[in-house]
Parts: structure tokens; C-alpha cells; sequence
């Protein structure tokens, strides 16, 4: 059985194709660039890591599929009368998910090219996986409250270590996307980013819920005194306007910052069905939506300017506004950001939703020289600040993120906000108008019926 064999066997067998790459990537004949640069004492050390070895544990949890679950059973989990019984059956399903979840990835991880998973920033993932696999796998059943309490604990400690996954992953593929085809690279990503925010979804929700249930405003008899716009994650009444809105004014602050104090800055306009709400984690769209509002006040500043002085214009540069159109069908929300910012160089389009290449796999060795911690929404500040509120005003917490040092931007923020937007089913397509700007078009379901997709199948 492959699976058994050791990573770097079962590898050799799997991978074919890339025996050639792999061997002389092991054995260059010439001096390794930058970005292949193999550390010969990590090979080694990873070599004698048991847990790069057979494991029938690991093989008996990657046997199991998923439990995938979707918002209106994350309220439902959570929603009127919070027991003891449901914050305990919550728990539970937390700690019997996230070993499957994380087993899965680790599998995903030793199919990679030997030379691959080598890589410190991806060794570096590797075993916190695997830590964590080790830790959560062996938490006995959650009987009582006490038994939560200590749960809470240990999923907060594993929230708060994961916080470099991201940023190790990214430095990773970009650091091997001369090893292997960029698809493929591409594919691992989706998934083992989508299987992130999937663990973190119900880890945090669960948190939430017992921070509800041991809130003092929480009556369980009396379901009028429940605050019923947030069920723990969930806020029930996403209003797609606000949102726009609350994140378009913290986006144009960073850009202000970003600019030089005489640029000038576009407005924002909205239009549409302005009153649609819909079930979300809030987070999410704040996080897509601040990705592409940044990317095309940027476009439209950096286009105008560029236009401005090659015709060494004397008039005020005037730009175009950015035009999100909300639009709300039986099913689904549509976001339509429009700006003029120029459009997409043609040389980018082929790898704008990639992960490993792209002009930021040029530039990234020079400004990263060691893993930021990064948390990539809201949620994950909130949940690992743990000073912050779920019910604070968006406002406030949206500051928060805005201190954020401005470097930590790895550059992947739109195939990132893909990840996001698919997660819960929806999608994110981009059309270029070349010489003239960009059309963005986020679609999210409304009903909150759908599954998170933890596949790229969308099983
Ligand atoms: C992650 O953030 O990658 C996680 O898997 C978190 C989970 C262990 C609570």
C-alpha cells in the first residue's frame, strides 16, 4: 500500500514525472538559486522525524470523510435555548472534526515532491499539523462544562500557533514554484486554505458559543433576551450595503495613509438593492470586499496619475469613481465592484489567481525575511487578541485591522478572497478591460443552506 510506505518513497512512485526534477534538485549540478536553495540539515532532520514515517493512525483518520456543515446548522448548533447538552454536543463535533480535517491535509502534504515539503516554511506547517493532529486526536470525550472549559483552552493555544500558516505557506509555494507545475501548487493551496478556514470556522464558533453561554446576559429560559443578530460567528442579518460601506471608508483611510498627502483619492459609490441581508460570517466579506475595494482604488490612483503625467497634464488629475452594485437574485447576493483603474496587464491575467506565480513571486524574497504572524480576517485578530468583543461596532474592529504593519501583504489577496468566496459556495470572477479597468463580480449565496466546499470539486 502506498500510503504506507515512507513520504519520500511513496512519492518517487506517485510522482513520475517529477523524478527528474526531484533528482536534480537533490543533486544540482549547478550552484541553487535563491529560490531552491535546499538546507541539508533540515533534509536530514525531516528524513528522521518519525512523523514523516508510516502511520496507521494518520491512515485510519484520512479513511474518514469530513462532517462538512453549513450556516444554518452552525446557528442551529447554537441557536435559541444554548444548553449545556448542545454547547457539549458542539464541543464534541469540534473535537472528533479537527483531527479528520487536519489529517486529511497532512496527507496532502506528504504526497507533495519530497523536495517540496523540504522546504522550511513548508516543514514548518507540517509540524504544527501534526502537533495539532497528535494533541486534538487524543482529547477524551467532552462530558461536562469543566471539560469544555479546558477544551477552550487548548483550541485557543492551537488558534493563536496557527497564526504563521498562512504566511508560511505562501513563502513556501513561492519558494518552490520551479519545482513543480504551478497548478498543482495552486490546487494544494485551495485546498489546504480552504481546510484552514474551515477548522478555524467551527473552532471559533464553538468558542463563541461558550462565550455566550457563559455570558451573563445569557438567559436560556427566555429567548427574548438573546442577542439574536450574532449566533456565536454568524451574524443573521449581514446587511450587504453596510458592509461596502463600513469597509470602503477603512480602505480609503489606508489608502490616504498609503499615498502621498496630495494624491488624490476616489470616491465610492454604491448602487443596487441597498437593503438585502443575508446570514454570513461577517469576516469573510470583509475581508473579500476590502481585497478588491484595495485593489482598484490603487488601480485607479496609480492609472491616472500614470496618464496625467505622460501627457504632462497641468489640470487637477480627476479619477473616476469605484461603482459596487449590489444586486440580490432568489438565491444569491452579487457584488459588481467597477473601477477605471486601466485594467489587468496582459502578461498578468494568466496568473492572477495563483498562488505560486506572478509578479509576487519576483518581489517577495526581498521584503519577507522572516514569517509574520498574520491574521487573515477580523475573526482571527478578534479570537487571538482575545480583547476584543464580537459585538463591537464593525467600525472599531475594522481599525484594529487597519494597524496591521503595511508589509504584511503577501500579494495574494485576490486568489485568497476566490478561496473565501468558494468556501461557502460562492464565487469571484474577474473581467479586464484592457486600457480602461476591471469588473469584479463576488457572488455569495443567500439562504445559508450551503455546505462549506471543502473539495475544489465541491463535494
Ligand atoms: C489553523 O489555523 O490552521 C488550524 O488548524 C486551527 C485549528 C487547529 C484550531
Amino acid at each position: 500500500c502506498i500510503s504506507s510506505l515512507e513520504p519520500s518513497m511513496s512519492q518517487a512512485i506517485r510522482i513520475g514525472s517529477h523524478a527528474k526534477v526531484l533528482r536534480s534538485q537533490l543533486f544540482p549540478t549547478t550552484a541553487p538559486t535563491t529560490t531552491t536553495k535546499i538546507n541539508a540539515r533540515h533534509l536530514s532532520s525531516i528524513e528522521h522525524n518519525p512523523r514523516w514515517r508510516a502511520s496507521g493512525v494518520l491512515d485510519s483518520y484520512v479513511a474518514q470523510p469530513a462532517h462538512p456543515i453549513s450556516l444554518r446548522q452552525l446557528v442551529f448548533f447554537g441557536g435559541r435555548n444554548l444548553d449545556e447538552k448542545k454547547i457539549i454536543n458542539s464541543a464534541n463535533y469540534v473535537r472528533t472534526e479537527l483531527p479528520l480535517r487536519i489529517a486529511h491535509r497532512i496527507r496532502d502534504m506528504q504526497k507533495l515532491p519530497y523536495v517540496v515539503v523540504t522546504n522550511r516554511h513548508l516543514s514548518e506547517v507540517y509540524e504544527l499539523y501534526y502537533k495539532a493532529f497528535e494533541s486534538f486526536r487524543r482529547i477524551p470525550e467532552i462530558k461536562s462544562l469543566e471539560d469544555n472549559e479546558k477544551f477552550c483552552e487548548i483550541v485557543k493555544t492551537a488558534l493563536q500557533e496557527h497564526l504563521t500558516v498562512i504566511p508560511s505557506l505562501a513563502m513556501g509555494v513561492l519558494e518552490c514554484n520551479d519545482l513543480v507545475p504551478s497548478h498543482e501548487l495552486d490546487r494544494f493551496m485551495n485546498v489546504i486554505l480552504r481546510s484552514r478556514i474551515s477548522r478555524r470556522v467551527i473552532a471559533e464558533q464553538h468558542l463563541a458559543l461558550t462565550d455566550t453561554f457563559n455570558s451573563p446576559f445569557h438567559f436560556p429560559d427566555s429567548v427574548n433576551h438573546q442577542p439574536h443578530d450574532f449566533v456565536g460567528e454568524v451574524f443573521l442579518r449581514c446587511n450587504a450595503r453596510e458592509v461596502v460601506e463600513q469597509v470602503g471608508k477603512h480602505t480609503l483611510e489606508l489608502a490616504r495613509e498609503a499615498n502621498s498627502s496630495n494624491s488624490p483619492i476616489p470616491e465610492i459609490q454604491i448602487e443596487g438593492h441597498l437593503d438585502t441581508t443575508f446570514p454570513y460570517i461577517p469576516s469573510h466579506l470583509e475581508y473579500i470586499i476590502g481585497e478588491l475595494l484595495r485593489n482598484s482604488i490603487q488601480a485607479t490612483i496609480d492609472h491616472h496619475t500614470q496618464l496625467s503625467t505622460s501627457t504632462s497634464s497641468t489640470t487637477p488629475i480627476h479619477l473616476p469613481p469605484i461603482k459596487i452594485l449590489i444586486c440580490h437574485t432568489k438565491e444569491h447576493i452579487i457584488f459588481r465592484v467597477s473601477d477605471q483603474g486601466g485594467g489587468i496587464p496582459i502578461a498578468e491575467l494568466p496568473h492572477l489567481w495563483s498562488f505560486a506565480k506572478g509578479p509576487r513571486a519576483n518581489n517577495y524574497l526581498q521584503n519577507f525575511s522572516q514569517v509574520p504572524k498574520m491574521a487573515a480576517t477580523l475573526q482571527e485578530l478578534q479570537k487571538t487578541a482575545h480583547t476584543h468583543s464580537r459585538r463591537e461596532s464593525m467600525d472599531t474592529s475594522l481599525s484594529r485591522l487597519t494597524s496591521r504593519p503595511p508589509n504584511l501583504r503577501l500579494g495574494m489577496g485576490l486568489p485568497m478572497s476566490r478561496v473565501y468566496a468558494e468556501y461557502w459556495a460562492g464565487s469571484l470572477e474577474l473581467h479586464s478591460l484592457d486600457g480602461y479597468g476591471t469588473d469584479v463580480f463576488l457572488q455569495v449565496s443567500k439562504l445559508g443552506n450551503k455546505c462549506e466546499q471543502l473539495n475544489l470539486d465541491g463535494v
